[in-house]
């Protein structure tokens, strides 16, 4: 029996199966994320730890749990881990790979779509009284079918959204056969699907999107980190490129007060990827997997990179 710290409710069955194991599950009861001191204070006598993208994992947090041999991170991104510091410790980490894939690129499917066609702005019109008649030059937007999609990263999540863009019969590009330079030269969308790690981050800056073309449309699904968004901002109000719809935000949440969110052309959602109900309780299986095997000192079937 091993002392388990969650650090959010999870309404999800799968946390039935650790208490079923006999452990001894200490849940964070706040609906926010428990602020670092807290979280130090509650790991301190914990051997597993079952966290979200939301909580930091660094040695800060490792010193103060020293009992601790087991965590797992309920998201595929783990950039919120020091992967290093927990090998050091000899401490595997688990995410959960795999299950968010489709919901994640159905959402960057929905975000384009709704750059595309405006829809936000189409559908607030209806409220302000502002639809008056079929206009034939209102609310023009962008063609989504046999236009270029370019995927940056081609893993599981950007060959998901491949798969949708055939059937909207968008030519596609990717990282994985075209330099980034030649991919946002060409793409009337740009969507990404990199890990943030110390590569990936700003990978598209001010450089980047001076280079895409003055029509395209940006969309993040990955995480706010891969973008400048103060050269997001920029480039949206002088029109160098035509939209942004971002899933991910840095930081997150956005405060209402952030710069960027006073640019035009920008559609924003809080984080909302894997927001399904199946996905969401699959990801929390995964988590339960991980930490169930690495406390039974098994390998966890779903290790993080
Ligand atoms: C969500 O962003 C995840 O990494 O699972």
């Amino acid at each position: 029996m091993a002392r388990v710290l969650i650090t959010r409710r999870l309404p999800f069955p799968a946390l039935d199966r650790l208490a079923a194991a006999g452990h001894d599950l200490d849940v964070w009861p706040g609906e926010l994320p428990p602020p670092p001191d807290r979280l130090r204070e509650l790991a301190r006598d914990a051997e597993g730890l079952l966290c979200l993208l939301t909580d930091r994992v660094d040695d800060a947090l490792l010193d103060a749990a020293p009992r601790l041999r087991a965590i797992a991170v309920m998201a595929v991104g783990t950039d919120n881990v020091d992967l290093e510091a927990c090998r050091r410790r000899g401490i595997p980490v688990g995410s959960t790979p795999g299950v968010l894939t489709e919901a994640t690129a159905d959402l960057a499917f929905a975000l384009l779509l709704a750059a595309a066609r405006r829809l936000l702005e189409a559908a607030a019109a209806i409220p302000a009284g502002k639809w008056r008649t079929w206009e034939p030059a209102a609310h023009l937007g962008a063609d989504v079918h046999g236009a270029t999609l370019g995927i940056v990263g081609y893993g599981r999540i950007g060959q998901a959204v491949a798969r949708r863009a055939q059937g909207f019969d968008m030519r596609i590009v990717t990282t994985r056969d075209t330099e980034l330079t030649a991919l946002l030269e060409t793409a009337d969308f740009v969507t990404l699907h990199v890990p943030l790690t110390e590569r990936t981050r700003h990978l598209i800056d001010a450089d980047a999107l001076e280079r895409m073309k003055p029509t395209a449309i940006l969309v993040n699904t990955s995480r706010g980190g891969v973008v400048d968004q103060a050269a997001l901002a920029d480039a949206l109000h002088r029109g160098a490129i035509a939209g942004a719809a971002l899933d991910v935000t840095d930081p997150e949440p956005l405060p209402a007060s952030d710069p960027l969110l006073a640019a035009p052309h920008l559609l924003v959602v809080p984080h909302i990827g894997s927001a399904t109900h199946s996905t969401r309780a699959r990801m929390a299986d995964l988590a339960v997997d991980n930490l169930l095997a690495a406390l039974a000192a098994e390998p966890m079937p779903h290790p993080a990179a």
